[in-house]
């Protein structure tokens, strides 16, 4: 891929997705596409380019195909344990210390904002029925998950995972929330039936009318991949959807520092969440 063939199918990536590959990237950007222009037999990367440009309803259908191989879907369950501690520390203070919590008229929702295949958001459902089991009350809670790429959404909603998946999860976990069949994990209905998955860009404002009154988000992993213009639109939507009151949750590598000063940070040991005020 030449610098020239680069720069209008990154502006391109950008576009659409808020993914930015800095001009280092190149040799990343190529190894990702390399296999996708063979199949489709196109002799080089400006015939690719122009196709999804300006090409019909078959181009639309493969900018599908496109996100699939530019996104990084990296992710495992129960990732970053400080962050979800703060997170128990916060469900439990707010939602079950709570005793007004029988009056409410909606469930608490949740929204894991770039869930790739599942694990983050099957997560969050685990450690919520594990929290609301010793207690006596009915404690309704919803989770949203979306993600830009199609083809993870079809493998969540499968909720099938390998060994590598469940590593670091306790045996006694496994044994509740999945079904084991020979090396594969299935989760059970009984989580699956909480998490509601959505194809969903980040980057279009629009979508956001779909998910409002959220009581916590989490966006982990993934801001990571937008230059700051994007960062700044996706936490200004994130903010918006929020309650008064809502939780934010970003990556432990990922900072709002010169993006955002409108959340209140709360410290937690080895985590920050984000609050609206
Ligand atoms: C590295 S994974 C993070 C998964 C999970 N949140 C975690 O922390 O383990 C990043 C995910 O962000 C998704 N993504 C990238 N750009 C996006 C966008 N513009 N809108 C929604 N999701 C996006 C990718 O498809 C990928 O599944």
């Amino acid at each position: 891929m030449t610098r020239e063939e680069f720069i209008p199918l990154r502006d391109f990536i950008y576009e659409k997705t808020g993914i930015f590959f800095a001009e280092n990237k190149i040799y990343l950007l190529e190894s990702r596409l390399s296999n996708r222009l063979n199949e489709l037999g196109f002799m080089s990367y400006d015939d690719y380019y122009f196709f999804l440009k300006y090409g019909n309803e078959d181009s639309k259908k493969e900018l599908v195909h496109l996100l699939d191989v530019v996104t990084t879907n990296e992710t495992s369950f129960f990732r970053n344990p400080p962050q979800l501690d703060a997170f128990k520390i916060i469900f439990q203070k707010n939602y079950m210390n709570n005793n007004d919590i029988k009056s409410l008229a909606y469930p608490i929702k949740i929204w894991s904002a770039a869930c790739s295949t599942g694990e983050e958001p099957y997560t969050l459902a685990i450690m919520i029925l594990e929290m609301i089991e010793s207690t006596k009350k009915d404690i309704p809670f919803m989770i949203f998950a979306t993600d830009i790429s199609h083809r993870v959404l079809e493998s969540a909603k499968k909720g099938v995972y390998g060994p590598y998946s469940v590593r670091n999860m306790d045996e006694r976990i496994i044994q509740k929330f999945f079904l084991k069949k020979g090396d594969t994990y299935t989760i059970k209905e009984n989580v699956k039936k909480f998490v509601k998955f959505e194809h969903m860009n980040l980057v279009d404002t629009e979508a956001y009318k779909r998910f409002r009154f959220m009581d916590m988000i989490f966006c982990r992993n993934v801001l990571i991949y937008f230059d700051e213009k994007a960062k700044k639109k996706v936490i200004d939507n994130l903010y918006e959807s929020l309650k008064p009151g809502g939780f934010l949750t970003i990556g432990h590598a990922e900072s709002l520092h010169n993006i955002s000063r409108a959340f209140k940070p709360i410290m937690f040991p080895g985590a920050i969440a984000y609050q609206k005020g």
